[in-house]
């Protein structure tokens, strides 16, 4: 049982207990586990003696309707593993303006049945290069292009109306070089100079850089930059301009757990840690994933447990994923880490298998992923603002016969317009000629072939494009966790070039996929059957059947199987008292087919007639084979 469990168990036996005693258990609930935790990293008592005087006055400070939010909560269970959720990720500026332009859209989010919003940063941040907002000036001010306080608390209140759910970043691992700490820094303060990694020379530099990777070697290689003001080098293991938080300093912890409780004030429900495996860094090592990020998160973690114990956190670590598993919580962490993960490993196979047309390496890959803990559960994506990355586990690549250099170069091939066959629009991001790895830009439609099929004219590839993103979303919403939708992928959006005639974006093709919401087009998606209309209704379909179809909720019921044809994906959804589901996809162009009766044996289902959710049909299992279009989806259920 995790500390949650517990809290949930305390909060129900003791009903009539006030908000405040309320408090007061679960500060000596957590009490141990914090002691724990903080002093494996810190070693001063007065610090913990300031940490524990620090949670009483962050809780004093949290607004009332959201303390009552918090216990409601409690009673509520794990509310973020329910089939209700549906998530939307998106750039204010880009869809409607600023956070009154997106209040005015709240519609359009309810009827496609989108519950669960991801915007990305909002606070301000340096006026030239920015990294999309992750390089923040401050946490806690909004910048006055998305609006004010006000716009945002008022947000927050009709999401709250709508019960819909609201998930904003905390860049955990680095602040702007305009942030007022780093400012100070520049300006000689030590004590400011404490808050970050700083060096008189480059001894300490070079001997940490051996052992380092570079995230963005093209535009920011290296991982420390000289500021002349300062006459000292920073750690900066992203953008120049993104100073490396220094963690081993009690007083840089204290003062982002006061930020973070601000985030959670302004009624953040699900927190997005950004950049976490970088927290904390040690020579000789990659300083990615190491114990004592884990140790950090998971103060935060229990911290944030005692104030606010309604707002839970997401693990951003796109890494291994044996490494992503262990961002729940390990051991005597175990579920007291972050709830939610980004399942990257899923997202990239899922890319694999539409490339090679075969699930193998994506069969193969999950189901040697340990079980996730019970009370955990994945954020399910195909696109999102970044990149994609190729993380693949090069002995699972290997052991299917391929060679894995040849294979990543197969797909940055395919995907970033290196050869003519391929339908893929996409382009190579921070592409290493030496070692051959790169990563890939593009929208999801671009990448299935839509601005090919709609350049060329090609309407079989149009259709094909149209069926590969419908049958990509099917998966994210059946799959389990909460599937998070990029805004613009409901309307199967292009590539957007415009970034290329700006000189603070034109050097991260990143930008290529952060395209600006397209209002005329959505206007028209009631008129005509255009390949967009197709796909919005199609999803809009798609996220209706998944809010009724409990099993679809994450209860670590999802089984992977082998149906004999290595184009075909299967998974099932069980449960013992609900009606259980069998997906089936196709990942080839050719029709495909999987022996019914096979499929009958190897289903935990067990039933031999099911209902074809998606076209309204019945399926008979064991009459012989089971046809499945090019790029089909079927949920068939049990009747
Ligand atoms: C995360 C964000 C990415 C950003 C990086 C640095 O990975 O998703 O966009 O560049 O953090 O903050």
């Amino acid at each position: 049982m995790n500390q949650a469990a517990l809290h949930q168990l305390l909060s129900l036996k003791l009903k009539k207990k006030n908000s405040d005693d309320l408090f007061e258990l679960r500060l000596a609930t957590n009490l141990s586990l914090l002691k724990d935790l903080f002093f494996t990293i810190y070693d001063k008592e007065e610090d913990f003696h300031s940490l524990l005087q620090k949670l009483t006055l962050l809780y004093k400070k949290r607004p009332s309707h959201l303390k009552e939010q918090d216990i409601a909560r409690l009673g509520q269970g794990n509310w973020y593993q329910s089939e209700n959720l549906v998530g939307m990720q998106l750039y204010v500026d880009h869809f409607n303006g600023d956070l009154k332009g997106l209040e005015e859209k709240l519609d359009y989010f309810e009827n496609l049945g989108v519950n669960f919003l991801h915007l990305m940063p909002i606070t301000t941040r340096p006026k030239d290069e920015n990294d999309g907002g992750y390089a923040v000036n401050s946490y806690t001010k909004i910048d006055p292009r998305y609006g004010t306080q006000k716009d945002l608390q008022r947000l927050t209140q009709k999401f709250r109306e709508r019960n819909m759910y609201l998930m904003l970043d905390f860049v955990v691992n680095h602040t702007s070089d305009e942030h007022e700490w780093a400012k100070k820094a520049k300006a000689g303060n030590n004590d400011y100079q404490g808050y970050y990694y700083t060096y008189p020379d480059r001894t300490v530099p070079d001997m940490f850089e051996k052992g380092l990777p570079e995230v963005f070697p093209e535009t920011s290689p290296g991982n420390y930059t000289y500021i002349p003001e300062m006459g000292n080098w920073v750690m900066t293991v992203f953008n120049s301009y993104q100073w490396d938080l220094n963690y081993t300093n009690p007083k840089v912890f204290l003062e982002m757990l006061t930020n973070l409780t601000a985030l959670s004030n302004m009624g953040v429900d699900v927190v997005r840690f950004d950049a976490l495996a970088f927290l904390w860094k040690k020579m000789g090592t990659d300083s990615q994933n190491l114990p004592e990020a884990h140790h950090i998160i998971s103060l935060f973690r229990m911290c944030l447990q005692v104030i606010a114990p309604g707002t839970i956190l997401l693990a951003e670590a796109i890494v291994a994923p044996t490494q992503i598993l262990k961002y729940f919580g390990e051991g005597a962490k175990k579920g007291n880490e972050c709830e939610v993960a980004y399942n990257a490993s899923l997202m990239a196979l899922l890319w694999n298998s539409i490339a090679t047309k075969k699930t193998a390496l994506l069969h193969k890959s999950i189901t040697a992923v340990p079980q996730k803990p019970d009370d955990c559960t994945w954020i399910n994506y195909i696109r999102c603002h970044d990149d994609i990355g190729l993380g693949l586990d090069d002995t699972y690549i290997q052991e299917l016969g391929w060679n894995p250099q040849g294979h990543r170069k197969f797909l940055l091939d395919y995907y970033c317009q290196r050869t003519d066959w391929s339908p893929a629009k996409g382009m190579l991001f921070m592409y290493n000629p030496k070692s051959g790895d790169g990563r890939i830009t593009g929208s999801a439609a671009s990448l299935l072939g839509l601005e090919k099929g709609i350049t060329t004219k090609d309407k079989e590839l149009i259709g094909q494009s149209i069926a590969k993103i419908n049958m990509l979303h099917g998966i994210i919403l059946s799959f389990g966790g909460i599937p998070l939708i990029y805004a613009g992928d409901e309307i199967g959006t292009l590539n957007d070039y415009s970034f290329l005639k700006d000189t603070a974006k034109k050097e991260d093709n990143r930008w290529v996929n952060r395209p600006q919401q397209d209002w005329e087009l959505i206007e028209t998606l009631e008129k005509g059957v255009t390949p967009q209309s197709k796909i919005y209704h199609t999803l809009k379909q798609l996220i209706s059947i998944r809010k009724n179809t409990p099993v679809f909720a994450d209860k670590n019921n999802l089984i992977l199987q082998y149906a004999g044809n290595e184009h075909i994906l299967v998974f099932e959804r069980t449960s013992s008292s609900k009606k259980g589901v069998l997906v089936l996809c196709n990942f080839d162009d050719n029709p495909q087919v999987v022996d019914g009766s096979l499929l009958s044996k190897l289903n935990y289902l067990k039933d031999q007639i099911y209902h074809d959710v998606i076209n309204d049909n019945t399926v008979t299992l064991n009459s012989g084979f089971l046809e499945l279009a090019p790029y089909q989806l079927l949920w068939l259920k049990q009747f």
